[in-house]
């Protein structure tokens, strides 16, 4: 069975292939150049971007692997939640080729497709707890299925919020304070590097303490704002050391003040141990669980990786972060859940809708028993 990805739900365009649970080829389009200039997402760009760029990508990849929309037998495509035009854009596009080429169209969560995207490389099992940190999200899943695997006939998820963000997502923290540093938007890879030149070259006790945030509580609930304000204000105070030179090269983490690489370390340290400990709380309520799957951008994050999967290790479970491609936003991490839900008999038709960011994805399938 081959099934068609579509993600068009921030600023990547991506499309990809998948053939019986195997990524056979895939495209994207990044549009970070064009929102760097402003700081962040613009969406009405964002949706204009993609609409240019769909036709092209979709002709690209299908000529790569001499395929044609009537070789497809499910167009999966990112339904939310995301940023409203730019879904549009892949959800129109889905429907369109679904419709023209008489095939059955699938409309994924974007979320839950960065968590099941695991599967792609590795069979894992449930109960398994969903870590998603990414530039527009932070959420703690408990993810459950009909079957333990994930790859099987009785493929039939369910996902329970355990937590989630309530101002800022971990990315956003990131990419805030990288800016009032003056680093390049998306600041999380280069803010990221900087901070493990600080913990290899600074002496502990001369990094400064940011707090970690919203821990007195006992839900698994995440806010960073404060946290965003503290390196403010710091950053206010210490502007002329933490000053990386004008013409600086991000590439060349070498030439970063020391005092910059020790400011990014404390700060790297502070949302780090507030996400993991979180985590620690979820694992302990949750003493089933037997995978832990990081996703979302913010899984590259050198020091969240080392110390998670300490966690689920100690716990005797396996973790896993997919490789980066497969982390932040991309096409097969849609591809891949089309296929399985497709599998599985699920379908929509052709009145199911984008969902914003915020609002809830409704289970709007149809099972169908043949095809
Ligand atoms: O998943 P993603 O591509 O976009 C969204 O769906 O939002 O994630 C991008 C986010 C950005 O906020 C970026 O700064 C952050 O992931 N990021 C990192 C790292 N690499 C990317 N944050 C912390 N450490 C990193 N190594
Ligand atoms: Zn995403």
């Amino acid at each position: 069975m081959l099934c068609l990805g579509i993600e068009t739900s921030c600023d990547e365009t991506a499309l990809a292939l998948v053939r019986d649970g195997r990524l056979e080829d895939a495209v994207l389009a990044t549009q970070e150049s064009v929102h760097a200039l402003f700081g962040g997402v613009v969406p009405e760009l964002a949706s204009r971007e993609h609409y240019r760029f769909m036709g092209v990508l979709y002709d690209t990849l299908m000529q790569r692997v001499g395929a044609t929309a009537s070789d497809v037998d499910v167009f999966a495509v990112s339904r939310g939640p995301g940023l409203l035009g730019s879904l549009l854009v892949g959800v129109a596009f889905a429907k369109g080729l679904a419709f023209a080429a008489q095939k059955r169209v699938l409309g994924v969560d974007h979320l839950q497709a960065h968590l099941l995207a695991a599967g792609l490389e590795q069979p894992f099992t449930f109960p398994a707890l969903g870590v998603l940190v990414s530039g527009g999200h932070t959420h703690l899943y408990r993810m459950e299925n009909a079957a333990d695997d994930v790859d099987t006939d009785a493929f039939m998820p369910t996902f329970r919020v355990l937590g989630r963000t309530l101002d800022d997502a971990a990315g956003e923290a990131f990419d805030k304070v990288g800016k009032i540093l003056g680093l390049p938007y998306p600041a999380g890879r280069l803010l990221d590097a900087l901070a493990a030149r600080g913990r290899k070259e600074c002496d502990t006790a001369s990094l400064p303490h940011f707090p970690r945030p919203y821990l007195d509580n006992d839900n698994l609930d995440f806010s960073f704002s404060g946290l965003k304000t503290a390196a403010s204000a710091y950053v206010k105070a210490h502007k002329e050391a933490l000053l990386w030179q004008n013409d600086y090269d991000v590439r060349n983490i070498d030439t970063a003040p020391l005092a910059l690489c020790a400011m990014c370390a404390a700060f790297n340290e502070a949302v780090v141990d507030t996400l993991c400990k979180k985590v620690e709380r979820a694992l302990h309520a949750h003493a089933d669980i037997k995978t832990l799957i990081l996703s979302g951008g913010v899984a590259a994050n050198s020091l969240l990786r080392e110390r998670l999967a300490q966690s689920i290790h100690e716990r005797g479970g396996h973790f896993i972060a997919p490789s980066a491609s497969l982390c932040t936003d991309n096409a097969a991490m849609v591809a891949y859940p089309g296929w399985l839900y497709a599998r599985a008999g699920y379908a929509h038709d052709l009145s199911f809708s984008a969902i914003a960011r915020g609002q809830r994805i409704p289970d709007d399938w149809r099972r169908i028993t043949h095809n």
